[in-house]
């Protein structure tokens, strides 16, 4: 890999125009920001440009414009093949096939790794900007809010393979710290009641979704929920207090008779950027990468660009007014989903958002149902929403227990979308497609046959 990020490196040091592409949730736009600071430290003539997925409409636009060098980022191994005419570099970890193996393609996939967790799209991008100099090694707190915007660390509670020495080097650089924490988000900005009552991964049963519930069983354990009148975050409570609620919990689990590795997941690795100011939406990793999705997702990636570049009043302030529309738009979202219901099939379960939920933050909500108690895990969950286009957008999530039996919910999208004149692709566990409206049915069908093969039934 580091062979093949010193190929890609070197066309674009001999490259005075670039464009980049990138995908527009929080993973792209940070693998965005790592590329851009990258080329202007370089004095490059440099652009960008954030696409929700690479269609023939963006592609035919590319190729016209005749950009020096186009350097695509989080996205692009669906196209390494293709057009050859489009001089390009590719740093993605979307699955792909092995004859996407170019020198101009770096891709974890490509050797050996799985691009789900060892490794992100900005993580990827991030060993092109060490290798074109040493002294980018400080991009590697941006590395990380990607791969924890992918949700890389979920797997193993933490990060592992490639994404351990990007932490190692952002330590060394003075960007990063990692530490021993609780897992739930909003460890730094979120009212602790808050973030017992969102806990999702683990579940806990009586507590989660229930906001009085979690109020008891803090007052319970003797902790103060406010401070006067300001509302305590975790990180507000003192070591102790951190203590009785991590045992506290954990026994209620055991109670319930949830095993020990199912409890110990409340316990992870936690990045955090050490330039930023504890208790902002950007010291965390994990809130970080919530930050840029509320941004490019709703059109203004401009605004997670600046961010990533290190903006920290105008720009950060716009970034916070659309993290509240973000958040309230999720729980919405939430609720639509719900209303909606879930359908069974033999092998998968969807609902159908319609215009409910806008397609690009279905993938969210999505992933965010399936971690509920309501809905059963042992099948995959798709969730599909009209795009403005008029097509439909279908997210695909499923669980480690079923990849490791055999599910591969992006080989199977891809079969699914192409037999109904769609696109997909993605990872084992998370997946995508954009499909014709009123091929959904069709869809599902092939969808239901492909995972029922998969899993050998
Ligand atoms: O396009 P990209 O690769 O950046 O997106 C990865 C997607 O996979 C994210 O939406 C993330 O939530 C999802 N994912 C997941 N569970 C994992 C790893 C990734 O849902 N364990
Ligand atoms: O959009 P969503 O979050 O559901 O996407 C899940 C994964 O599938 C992401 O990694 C995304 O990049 C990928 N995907 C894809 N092709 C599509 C749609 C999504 O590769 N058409
Ligand atoms: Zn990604």
């Amino acid at each position: 890999m580091f062979d093949r990020a010193q190929q890609l490196a070197n066309r674009i040091k001999k490259a005075e125009q670039i464009h980049i592409v990138t995908h527009i949730d929080a993973d792209g736009i940070a693998a965005g920001g790592i590329a851009l600071q990258t080329l202007e430290r370089l004095g490059k003539d440099v652009s960008i440009e954030c696409v929700k997925q690479l269609d023939e409409g963006v592609m035919s636009r590319l190729l016209q414009a005749r950009y020096q060098l186009v350097w695509f980022t989080d996205l692009g191994s669906s196209i390494s093949t293709d057009y050859p005419k489009l001089t390009k570099v590719i740093t993605d970890h979307h699955t792909c096939s092995e004859d996407s193996d170019l020198p101009f393609h770096l891709n974890p996939h490509l050797f050996g790794f799985d691009g789900s967790y060892d490794l992100s799209g900005a993580g990827t991008t991030y060993l092109v900007a060490r290798a074109i100099d040493a002294a980018n090694t400080d991009l590697a707190g941006l590395a990380i809010v990607g791969a924890c915007g992918d949700l890389q660390d979920r797997r193993f509670c933490g990060l592992r393979g490639t994404n351990q020495m990007v932490v190692d080097e952002g330590i060394s650089a003075g960007v990063l710290e990692r530490i021993m924490d609780i897992r739930f988000f909003g460890r730094e900005t979120r009212p602790i009641v808050k973030l017992l009552t969102y806990a999702s991964d683990p579940i806990i049963p009586g507590l989660s979704r229930r906001e009085d519930a979690c109020t008891q069983f803090l007052e319970d354990l003797g902790i103060r929920v406010r401070e006067q009148m300001e509302f305590r975050r975790w990180i507000d409570l003192s070591s102790d207090e951190r203590h009785t609620v991590l045992s506290a919990l954990f026994k209620l689990l055991l109670d319930k008779g949830f095993g020990a590795k199912y409890a110990e997941r409340i316990l992870g690795e936690t990045y955090l950027l050490s330039r930023e100011e504890p208790g902002s939406e950007l010291h965390d990793a994990k809130e970080f990468a919530t930050l840029l999705n509320s941004t490019a997702r709703y059109g203004k990636h401009d605004v997670g660009l600046n961010v990533c570049l290190g903006d920290r009043q105008v720009w950060l302030d716009r970034a916070r007014n659309l993290l509240r529309g973000h958040r309230q738009n999720l729980v919405e979202g939430l609720q639509v989903a719900h209303d909606e219901q879930i359908t069974r099939l033999n092998t998968i379960q969807f609902f159908h958002a319609h215009s409910g939920i806008r397609d690009t933050i279905i993938g969210i909500v999505t992933n965010m149902l399936l971690n509920t108690e309501e809905v059963d895990r042992s099948l995959p969950l798709l969730g599909f929403a009209e795009t403005k286009e008029g097509d439909i957008k279908v997210s695909a999530r499923t669980t480690q227990t079923l990849v490791n039996q055999g599910v591969n919910l992006s080989a199977a999208i891809k079969h699914a979308a192409q037999q109904v004149n769609g696109v997909g692709g993605g990872h084992n566990i998370a997946a995508g497609a954009t499909i014709p409206k009123g091929a959904e049915d069709a869809f599902l069908g092939f969808m239901d046959t492909e995972i029922a093969r998969q899993l050998a039934l």
